[in-house]
């Protein structure tokens, strides 16, 4: 058996769990011997949850690249490392091998030196889906600066305000980006980015879709004139302290901005190939095809770091699901015979409505695990996932987990614990949760809901948020004492599988995206002519959740359907696309209590078109602003 780790029977899950709780360093201790270390560690795991401060395999060296590409050399240097679908299924293909890889990266690693970036830079990569960003991120692992990548479909004020926060000098993009139909100009979005931000020395450019950009001297760079001119084909791996950051990752929180959330070297690399090597039971030479974006933190653990560490073939793809036609998934499935598919139950949903006409004429045979991700998957989905696409023949994963936790926490192992429609059942080794209620007290029964929290750190426990700790103790460490809150809701069977509800907070999951609703308000209340704005979620078919959005419009001259459109245009420039409003209702008031606060709960009732059942209404200044709200749903 190749990973000796991997857990074989529900028998030894049940082991290597209470193992791993009753002795964490021994537990870690075996699995981390798998790694190649520069320098041992001196202690495997030191925490507390109330400053917090967490600290795994201290002492440790190492460079997580020798772990993802040298040590495969020996025996995988032919077997591909990343096969890259391209956007239009008649473009060619790539395999990059092992052998390719270490060459790009160490070759790329050269570029970021000669270009000024040094160890412990800020190094933000804003590209759409092609192997030269999974390049730039390991280059940047490489030499030891630290990535923030973002998502290809956010604005140029949202990346000013990632890029500020982060204080990152350097930027890694493309002239463009194909997604489906469209060609998005990178570039110009950084362009306009980077007006706000002149603390940026450096921008390094991927010629990808052959757009007209405009370079910017002393500044602009071209990555292939770039790469001309490097010889040297290897690049030493920096020595990482196991506590160094090896990345930033920006996520929505229940406040206004956007955190940094910050994993380190040594227990991230662990964990996230801990939990691909055993949620998936990946098997040598599998092809691994996780439809996330790297933008996204699925995509660093399960595109990137967690198959790459264990010599997987994973399977990268620049387009959408709906391109050039609703069967564009199965197709990818048939032509390389990937054996592991992992992708959201919103994508899941939008294949559903297309009915079985693009399943026709797909074998789908070669799959033997499915898994989802990213948002509660409902009993329909999950059984139209199972029928028609694992044809009962494959174990789903239904895996829940954050940014903030970097790898899978709770999850059936496939094939080896049982699996559950909608529920994610049981915790992975190292992960203890637990449900308490409003007060903090933890709820010990079976067959209860309540606020799912994790009791002990796990090697990939968020360790800060960029510049400001303190932010990260209050979100995460501040709720309950000595415990680690995620902001989610959860119900334990009577077998104790947990069932994740959804967030408790005010976070929003819209097409699994993570969206604050305080972001949409902020971007929302940028308008000139909105006075003030509340955004609740509201159950949506496809999207798992919807942007519902009460906006007091200044004087309603003009058309309202103009407005609206402007106000979701608004959205879109200052956060993206995925944070425009699906609905937004202009009102004359929001129901406030007598102390100010809008009552989000009588607004998320008239959202989800509960209009009778509006629970206590006492507190409320003007209670006519309800029943004009509710007259006026749209
Ligand atoms: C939600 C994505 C139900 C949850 C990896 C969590 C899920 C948030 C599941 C994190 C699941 C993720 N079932 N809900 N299997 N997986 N979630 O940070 O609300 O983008 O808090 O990380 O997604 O989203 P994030």
């Amino acid at each position: 058996m190749s990973y000796p780790y991997q857990i074989k029977s529900l028998e030894a899950y049940q082991e290597a769990w209470k193992k791993s709780i009753d002795a964490p360093a021994d537990f870690w201790s075996e699995i981390a011997n798998h790694f190649v270390w520069k320098k041992p560690w001196q202690n495997i795991l030191d925490w507390e949850f109330k400053t917090p401060a967490i600290k795994w395999f201290e002492g440790a060296q190492l460079n997580i690249t020798e772990n993802c590409i040298d040590r495969h050399l020996k025996d995988k240097a032919n077997q591909p490392a990343i096969i890259w679908e391209p956007n239009n299924p008649n473009d060619a293909h790539r395999l990059i091998t092992y052998a390719d890889l270490y060459e790009l990266v160490n070759q790329f690693a050269h570029v970021l030196q000669n270009n000024g970036i040094k160890k412990g830079d800020r190094v933000c990569i804003y590209m759409g889906m092609i192997p030269e960003l999974a390049v730039a991120v390991l280059a940047c692992a490489r030499i030891g600066a630290i990535h923030s990548v973002i998502f290809g479909g956010f604005s140029a004020q949202s990346i000013a305000d990632r890029l500020q926060d982060a204080q990152a000098e350097f930027v890694i993009t493309c002239d463009g980006a194909f997604r489906g139909p469209k060609d998005i100009p990178l570039k110009n979005v950084i362009d306009d980015a980077l007006v706000t931000c002149p603390f940026v020395k450096r921008v390094i450019v991927y010629m990808h879709t052959k757009t007209p950009v405009s370079m910017l001297k002393g500044r602009d760079v071209w990555w292939q004139e770039e790469v001309e001119k490097i010889e040297d084909k290897h690049f030493p791996a920096a020595c990482m302290e196991a506590e160094d950051p090896l990345f930033i990752l920006y996520t929505s929180g229940s406040t206004g901005k956007p955190k940094g959330v910050v994993h380190s070297c040594a227990g991230y690399m662990v964990y996230t190939n801990y939990t691909f090597v055993n949620v998936f039971q990946y098997q040598p030479e599998e092809i691994f095809f996780c439809t996330a974006d790297i933008g996204w933190i699925t995509g660093h653990s399960y595109i990137l770091y967690g198959p790459l560490s264990a010599g997987a073939t994973s399977l990268m793809f620049e387009g959408i699901p709906t391109f050039p036609d609703a069967g564009r998934f199965w197709d990818i499935i048939d032509k390389y015979k990937v054996n592991i598919l992992y992708t959201a139950p919103t994508a899941i949903r939008s294949l559903m409505a297309f009915g079985l006409g693009p399943l026709q004429n797909k074998d789908l045979g070669s799959l033997r695990v499915i898994g989802t991700v990213g948002e509660p998957i409902n009993e329909e989905a999950w059984h139209w996932y199972d029928e028609h696409i694992g044809k009962k023949n494959c174990p789903i994963v239904d895996t829940w987990w954050q940014t903030e936790t970097g790898g899978v926490m709770i999850s059936n192992l496939a094939g080896i614990t049982p699996a559950k429609p909608s529920f994610a059942t049981l915790p992975m080794p190292g992960v203890e949760p637990l449900l308490v209620d409003e007060k903090g007290n933890e709820i010990k029964e079976n067959n209860v809901t309540g606020n799912l929290c994790i009791r002990s750190a796990w090697p990939s426990t968020i360790r800060t948020t960029y510049g400001d700790h303190e932010r990260c103790r209050t979100n995460y460490f501040a709720t309950y004492d000595n415990l680690y809150f995620t902001g989610d809701g959860a119900y334990r069977d009577e077998n104790g599988f947990y069932r994740i509800t959804g967030r408790v907070d005010d976070v929003l999951n819209v097409s699994g995206h993570r969206i604050g609703t305080a972001e949409v308000e902020n971007a929302i209340n940028m308008h000139a002519g909105v006075i003030e704005s509340a955004v609740v979620g509201y159950p949506h078919d496809v999207k798992g959740q919807g942007i519902y959005a009460y906006v007091i419009y200044n004087g309603l001259h003009g058309e309202e359907e103009l407005i609206r459109k402007d106000i979701a245009a608004t959205v879109t420039r200052v956060i993206g696309p995925i944070a425009k409003p699906d609905k937004i209702q202009l009102v004359s008031g929001l129901p406030k209590t007598r102390s100010g606060k809008i009552m989000r709960r009588i607004l998320r009732k008239i959202a989800e078109g509960e209009l009778e059942n509006l629970g206590d209404t006492s507190t409320l200044l003007d209670s006519a602003v309800v029943d004009e709200i509710k007259n006026g749903k749209i």
